[in-house]
This record gives structure tokens, C-alpha cells and sequence, in this order.
């Protein structure tokens, strides 16, 4: 008995299960290029220490989360749990971080050591988009309206945009200043998970789900009320943007976002369909992280979406496989040879063609194209192979003279004439 498992919180994604993920990561990358986002592609491990920077120690996920360990030559290396500390390293070693603007996007597994349950998982996949280079509020109305039609392209609905403002570094320094104040005369009434983050992240505390924590919170210093006039400025102009474009959303300023290189710009995209872990989408802007890490002073900002979330979000329609366009039967030597010839040839004509390659009887291979609803067949027996031709017939409509034809091996034209009447231009 063989007892080899997966390990926890990964998943195996099989062939039923992988044809929603191809539909929907389909109609991503078409929405992508149509907004001209390149893609770039950065390792899965990368030296710990980029994400211990780049991140930040005191975050969850760097200090609880990061699957790290040493190689053989004893670097110390880390699954990537997420993408744009990496995205900022490639630019940065490739003398792109002084680029003007560039929009980037990448797929692909991340790996966070967390509690895994419905929607969260040790491995999983993120779809990420960096706008590097870009300073102003449309881009940051540009990269929030681009997530949203990226979910409103999937057909999902009921969404929630939340979006805050965290301020820039200024802004920040002297909230935490009056924060740590209340913190400290308000410790023991807060829970515990609070409590250790005081000294090692104390912006996440806003965003604690403890019920008492979170009506204790409702009277501490709020960080809005230490942005400066710029920052309230920025803010104000993000929001009458959103409207412009009558893209719905929510002010939450309890969202501090779980790593720390954001500032001005925060936001999520949330579904109740989700349960708990509802937030399929979470980005916002990092100006100062690029600089921070090495590069040079460039401002960014971007999103992640939560690839299983949105799998399980998308529709039951992304479900369905591509129909079988044409299913070739075969049986004989010499049919069996011509039937892959036939069927290379009819894949440049961009159709679905299955070659029923089992040498089991005509019947049972006529069972198979009707099981799998293929449009049209291709019968190749003896007789037909002596001949050089083969019999095409529209499968569901059989009982139409007209739609069944008989066609030399050698007659392209025939056969170009007959696609484009019952399948190429239907
Ligand atoms: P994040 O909020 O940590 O942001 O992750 C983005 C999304 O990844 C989440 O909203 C969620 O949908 C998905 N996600 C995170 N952890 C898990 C998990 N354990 N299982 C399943 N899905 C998960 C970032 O990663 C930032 N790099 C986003 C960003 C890009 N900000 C600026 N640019």
C-alpha cells in the first residue's frame, strides 16, 4: 500500500478541475494584453533576506509564514510568499528600475505557511500587476478600475471595493507616535495577538479581528486625522476619480493591508461568497520600496488576486471544455497511419481534433464521438484507406445527405470547402 500523501495545504488540480483554471486564466491574460501589460517572470526562490526587506520583519508573513531553509551550500533561501518583492529585485539587477513606467504582470505559486482551510492553501496562485514608475492618482484609479474589470470580465458580482489611505512616511511616523501613547495605556485590554504586535507592528492592530480589540480601537487615534494636507488631498482626488468612473466602493480605515511597504494608496476587493477569507484581490501603492531595496527613487503600485479565490468566485459556464470539433475513427494498419496524417492537418485549421487511438471496434469508437458530443466525424475503414478517401459526416445531423461527404486524402480544397461550411464558419 502506497501512503505517499501531498503534503498540507497543497493541492493536486486535475484535468476536470484545470479546465475552469485554463478558461479563466484565459480571459485574464486577454483583458492583460488588451491594457498592453507585459509579463515578467522571476524564480519561485529568491534569498530570504529579499523578503525579510523587502516585507518586512514584523509582518506575519515574513515572521510566521515564509517556508525557509538552507540549501547545500548554506544560503539560507525562501519559497516566494509573494510576488513584488521579487518583481522590484529583477528590475532593480536589471537596470530597469529607472525604466519610465512600466506595467508588468506575472502568474504563478506562492507559499505561506498559514492555517490552510476553504480559499487558503500553504501553495497558491497569485495573478500580480506592477505599474512601476507611475505617480499619479490615475494610475492608482487606472490599477484599481483594471482588477475590477478583470473581475467584472469573469461575470463575478457582488463585490466589494474597500479602499483607505495610509499616508505617506511623515504621516505615518507621527500617528505611531500617538498611537504607541494609547496602545500602552490600553494593553491590557486588548487581545492578545494585539498585545505582541506593539512593538513589532503596531499599524496591524487596526486591522484585528477581535470583536473586544476592534470596540476598544473605535476610540484610538485614527491615522486619518494625521495625514497631511497633500495626503487628505490625494485621497480626496482617488475618490472623486472612483466616482467618475462609477466604480463603487467603501471607505475602511482599518485596512493597513499585512505588508509593510504600502503608503498612500491601500485597497481590497472582497466577496461574501467567500466566507472567511473573503478578499480575492489586495493592493496599493509602494513609492518608497524600489529605493528602499537598492533601486532607484521610483514610485509604484499594484495588486495581487487570489487565483483560487477566483476560481471558486468564476461561474459554472468556465466548467464546460472546449467541444471535440472533429472525431477521426479509424481501424487498419494503413488507416491508423493515414488518420494521424489527417489529424495534424486538421489541427492547423485551429479545431479540436481527437484521434481515437484505442484499435477498439467502429461501434466503440462511434460510442466515444457521440459520448463526447463532437460536432463532426471522420470515418477511415479498410474500404476507405484502400481508396486514399475518408467519409466526414456532421454527427449530430447524420441523417442529412447533404452533410455527409466523402473526400479524397488528396482533394485539400474538397475538404477546406466542407470545414468551412460545417465547422469554420459557424
Ligand atoms: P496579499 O494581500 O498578501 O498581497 O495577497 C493578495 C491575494 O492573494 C489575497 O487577496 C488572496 O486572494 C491571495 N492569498 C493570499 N494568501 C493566500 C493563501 N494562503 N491562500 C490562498 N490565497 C491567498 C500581496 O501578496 C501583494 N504582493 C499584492 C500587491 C502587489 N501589492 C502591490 N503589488
Amino acid at each position: 500500500m502506497n501512503n505517499l500523501k501531498n503534503l498540507r495545504g497543497t493541492v493536486d488540480l486535475l484535468p476536470n478541475q484545470l479546465i475552469k483554471w485554463q478558461n479563466v486564466e484565459k480571459i485574464v491574460l486577454e483583458q492583460l494584453s488588451r491594457a498592453s501589460i507585459k509579463e515578467i517572470r522571476t524564480p519561485i526562490l529568491e534569498m530570504t533576506e529579499l523578503f525579510i526587506r523587502g516585507i518586512g520583519e514584523g509582518t506575519d508573513v515574513v515572521s510566521k509564514e515564509m517556508y525557509t531553509f538552507l540549501d547545500r551550500g548554506e544560503r539560507s533561501c525562501t519559497l516566494r510568499p509573494e510576488g513584488t518583492a521579487s518583481v522590484v529585485r529583477a528590475l532593480i539587477q536589471n537596470g530597469m528600475s529607472s525604466n519610465p513606467l512600466q506595467k508588468l504582470w506575472y502568474m504563478g505559486p506562492m507559499f505561506r505557511y498559514e492555517r490552510p482551510q476553504a480559499g487558503r492553501q500553504r501553495q497558491f496562485h497569485q495573478l500580480g500587476v506592477e505599474f512601476v514608475g507611475y505617480e499619479s492618482v490615475r494610475s492608482d484609479v487606472e490599477i484599481i478600475a483594471l482588477a475590477w474589470d478583470i473581475l467584472g470580465k469573469l461575470g463575478i458580482k457582488e463585490l466589494n471595493l474597500e479602499i483607505n489611505t495610509l499616508g505617506d512616511q511623515d504621516d505615518r511616523l507621527k500617528f505611531q507616535k500617538s498611537f504607541l501613547g494609547w496602545l500602552e495605556k490600553n494593553k491590557n485590554s486588548l487581545d492578545l495577538d494585539s498585545q505582541n504586535r506593539i512593538n513589532k507592528n503596531p499599524l496591524r492592530i487596526l486591522d484585528s479581528k477581535n470583536i473586544q480589540t476592534k470596540k476598544i480601537l473605535a476610540n484610538a487615534p485614527r491615522l486619518f486625522n494625521f495625514l497631511s494636507e497633500k495626503s487628505q488631498k490625494r485621497y480626496s482626488e482617488l475618490k472623486n476619480q472612483l466616482d467618475s468612473l462609477k466604480i463603487p466602493y467603501l471607505e475602511n480605515h482599518n485596512l493597513v493591508r499585512g505588508l509593510d511597504y504600502y503608503n498612500h494608496t491601500a485597497f481590497e476587493i472582497t466577496s461574501g461568497a467567500l466566507g472567511s477569507q473573503a478578499t480575492v484581490c489586495g493592493g496599493g501603492r509602494y513609492d518608497d520600496l524600489i529605493k528602499q531595496m537598492g533601486g532607484a527613487n521610483t514610485p509604484a503600485i499594484g495588486f495581487a488576486i487570489g487565483l483560487e479565490r477566483l476560481i471558486l468566485l468564476a461561474g459554472k459556464e468556465l466548467e464546460v471544455p472546449r467541444n471535440t470539433d472533429i472525431y477521426i475513427i479509424n481501424q487498419g494498419l494503413i488507416a491508423e497511419t493515414l488518420a494521424i496524417d489527417l489529424s495534424r492537418k486538421l489541427r492547423n485549421y485551429d479545431l479540436l481534433v481527437e484521434l481515437d487511438s484505442s484499435g477498439s471496434s467502429f461501434s466503440k469508437q462511434f460510442k466515444k464521438a457521440n459520448k463526447l458530443k463532437s460536432k463532426s466525424i471522420i470515418v477511415i475503414g479498410d474500404d476507405e484507406a484502400a481508396k486514399k478517401e475518408f467519409i466526414i459526416r456532421l454527427f449530430d445531423k447524420s441523417s442529412d445527405g447533404n452533410k455527409e461527404e466523402v473526400i479524397s486524402f488528396e482533394n485539400n480544397t474538397k475538404l477546406e470547402n466542407w470545414l468551412n461550411n460545417n465547422l469554420l464558419l459557424k
